[in-house]
């Protein structure tokens, strides 16, 4: 390397250097500082000096190098870096990191010196490198031949400061050289790093509307919402939408994979391209550096590191006034000034010019894409709409259906939702190998084991199952709040606080609190009592946990036994009140079980009718029959009014259970039930049936020795007419 005397001509290399946060490490090494300082530019004069280059500049702890070669420029600062990395520095507080910048273009030398933009651009493309790396524009990148081992990493098109054009810039990765490096140090207009999706947007017209609305009149917004119901999507969307709004640009970070808590100041201050300095905290060189901008920073799965993403995020509000932050959380902050906005699954309505709802766009442009054609057939069309509502319209669910149609149609996936997580997850997940409590790493791990589910392989280990996503959630929870998530399994729908408490035995707000935080249970608001609802998707997960630990039993009597409560009242029914009249061989039992009206409305019983569903389904299939039959008589009121057919359908059920594990049923109790049976079957016009079950009422009112005139009161008239028990 020469001083001045020549200086390079024609298509000219420029290599700009300089050591990072040089001014830190001077206060903080003090008199130490000249040494290192010397033996840096030691280091790096004897790498450059082999070369065909000429120094222009040296000044403080900066170079100025022309070269004639591009090669010889990029092999120079590969030595330069290494030698700079293996140097017996004193302290490591003391080994200087340098930033390397290569810009090629023609240039001839006037008066002694470059007067040239070419300069100022290999000025721009050294300080957008951090310590220890080394950039390149793409003029140096097309004209330099690399070192054996060595290749140009493709950082992307970059705004550099006082050019208009966009630079694409490269990352020269060597043995020997540090590979890791956050973005480049490049801010500007409509610049950002947001992640590219590799697959369609669909829908979501209002809400990305209220979003934008809600982060142009708010410094702090919370996507918040369940696992898989589209945060991260449509805050992506909407911070796209926003880029030319911004112009210090919109920058993103990601939690899902930062697994030291430690490092969420250093993975936010990668996004703006800033790196810890040494000796300092990375909080105030964030805050120092962010403070100037107007840019909008979104920050994505945030409930893995809630207190410190709070930390951070409440420092930088503070310290930069012109900063927006959009974050997506299971979990809200906890803020103030935290906007909170929950946002839907998709939209089950239909809208639009095909007159499908977003949730049916989702299945049909997925499902189209798994089956590699197009799946706009009416008759599927159907089915589609029937799965979107099965899963309530939660985009995951719907993806991981769609790959499913792969094998099933339509109509046979829809079939078969009743076990959600044992269709869509297939039996490795849903034998709960694979329910999130592995790390990311570990999941993936096990993912190749799950195999089959080829539309998964691009999903992170969260994603990759219904039961990884509801589980990382699950895991978090402290033991009220699970176990209180496991038995809100057992609700059909919406209850309020006081069904809960009586379900659970006991007071319930706070770990309610907790879930409805945490997006696993919804409030629905409406006029009248708060009810608390789980997604269906979330509700077949907890269902697996209460079968799991043993709980499933109880709790699913237990309902039932709130169907009967809320049918039926205190005391009517109750098992005590039951066994009482069955001792004393009640005349009245009969008629009583089988006449009384429940004592709710008619709106209150609809609003039962789904749970009591759900009830008859556990007495038919694993609870006690004799539940069942109660809570079929007491609903007689529902049935008579058009479902007579369902009723008779759930007590032939309850009697094909009774003789299969021949439970033991009072006589009164099953004459009551034959009796309702009797007038079902007489609403729907099957008057054989009718007959036959009166009959078998009769006998089972004889056999339990109740009096006959109270059966006969019971069933009215017309029996005797027709030749039974005379009047
Ligand atoms: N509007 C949409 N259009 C297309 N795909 C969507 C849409 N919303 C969500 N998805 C897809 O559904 C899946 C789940 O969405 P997303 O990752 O945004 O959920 P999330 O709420 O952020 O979940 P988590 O709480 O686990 O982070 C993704 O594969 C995503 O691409
Ligand atoms: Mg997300």
């Amino acid at each position: 390397m020469t001083l001045r005397p020549y200086l390079p001509s024609g298509q000219v290399t420029f290599l700009f250097t300089d050591i990072e946060a040089s001014t830190r490490m001077a206060q903080a090494l003090g008199e130490e500082y000249r040494p290192v300082l010397h033996q840096h530019r030691a280091i790096l004069r004897g790498a450059m000096g082999a070369y065909d280059s000429a120094e222009l500049l040296t000044e403080g702890d900066s170079f100025f190098i022309a070269f004639q070669n591009a090669s010889d420029a990029v092999t120079a600062c590969v030595t330069a870096q290494r030698a700079m990395d293996t140097h017996p520095w004193p302290t490591p507080a003391a080994r200087p990191r340098v930033r390397m910048g290569l810009h090629t273009g023609h240039v001839v030398p006037y008066g002694g010196e470059y007067a040239s933009h070419e300069v100022h651009r290999a000025a721009r493309v050294a300080s957008a490198a951090h310590g220890g790396q080394v950039l390149c524009s793409g003029a140096t990148a097309a004209r330099a031949e690399l070192p054996d081992a060595a290749w140009l990493l493709d950082l992307g098109l970059h705004r550099l400061r006082g050019f208009d054009d966009a630079e694409r810039l490269y990352q020269l990765v060597a043995p020997g050289l540090d590979r890791h490096f956050p973005r480049p140090r490049t801010l500007g207009p409509a610049s950002h790093n947001l992640p590219a999706a590799s697959t369609s947007f669909v829908g979501r017209a209002r809400e990305r509307s209220e979003l934008r609305a809600l982060i142009s009149a708010h410094r702090l917004v919370t996507v918040t919402g369940p696992g898989g119901v589209g945060k991260t999507r449509l805050a992506v969307e909407v911070a796209s939408d926003l880029i030319s709004a911004y112009p210090d640009g919109v920058w993103f970070a990601d939690f899902a994979a930062t697994s030291d808590p430690a490092l969420v100041p250093v993975a936010v201050a990668a996004a703006f391209g800033l790196r810890p300095e040494p000796g300092r905290p990375i909080g105030e060189t964030l805050a120092e550096d962010v403070s100037p901008l107007r840019c909008l920073l979104v920050l994505d799965t945030c409930e893995h590191h809630r207190s410190q993403v709070a930390a951070v995020v409440s420092q930088l509000l503070a310290a930069c006034p012109r900063l927006t932050v959009v974050t997506t959380s299971r979990e809200p902050l906890g803020l103030a000034g935290e906007l909170m906005w929950r946002i839907p699954p998709l939209s089950l309505v239909p809208t639009g010019q095909g007159e499908r709802s977003d949730a049916v766009e989702l299945l049909l442009d997925r499902a189209s894409a798994a089956r590699g054609g197009d799946l706009r057939c009416p008759d599927e069309l159907s089915h589609m709409d029937r799965i979107a509502r099965r899963l309530d319209g939660l985009p995951l669910a719907i993806e991981l259906a769609a790959a499913r149609m792969r094998v099933l149609s339509a109509s046979e996936l829809a079939e078969r939702l009743d076990d959600v997580i044992g269709v869509l997850d297939g039996d490795t997940a849903a034998g709960n190998l694979d329910d999130g409590s592995a790390t990311e790493g570990q999941s993936r791990a096990a993912d190749s084991r799950v195999g089959p589910d080829w539309a998964a392989a691009d999903r992170t280990g969260r994603h990759r199952t219904l039961t990884t996503t509801v589980g990382w959630s699950y895991r978090t929870l402290e033991q009220r709040p699970a176990r209180l998530l496991r038995q809100l399994a057992v609700f059909a729908g919406g209850v309020d606080l006081a069904a809960i408490e009586w379900l659970l035995g006991e007071r319930c707000l706070a770990p309610l609190a907790v879930l409805v935080d945490k997006s696993l249970v919804r409030v629905d608001d409406g006029p009248g009592r708060t009810r608390y609802r789980m997604l269906d998707t979330i509700r077949a997960y907890a269902a697996r946990k209460l079968d799991a630990m043993g709980e499933e039993m109880a709790a699913r009597d237990r309902h039932v036994a709130w169907c009967l409560q809320s049918l039926c009242g205190d005391g009517y029914l109750s098992d005590a009140a039951l066994s009482d009249a069955a001792l004393s061989g009640s005349a009245l039992s009969v008629a009583a079980l089988s006449d009384a009206a429940p004592l709710v409305e008619p709106p209150v019983m609809d609003s039962l009718v789904e749970e009591v569903r759900q009830a008859l389904h556990w007495s038919a299939a694993g609870g006690d029959v004799r539940n069942g039959l109660r809570l079929a008589a007491a609903l007689e009121g529902w049935w008579t009014r058009g479902h007579a057919r369902e009723g008779r359908v759930w007590l032939f059920r309850l009697y094909e259970r009774m003789a299969a594990i021949g439970a033991p049923v009072a006589g009164h109790e099953l004459a009551a039930a034959y009796l309702v049976h009797a007038r079902l079957a007489g609403a729907d016009g099957e008057l054989g049936e009718r007959t036959r079950f009166r009959r078998r009422a009769e006998q089972a009112a004889q056999g339990a020795n109740d009096q006959i005139l109270a059966v006969h009161r019971a069933s009215g008239p017309a029996y005797a007419a027709a030749g039974g028990i005379p009047a």
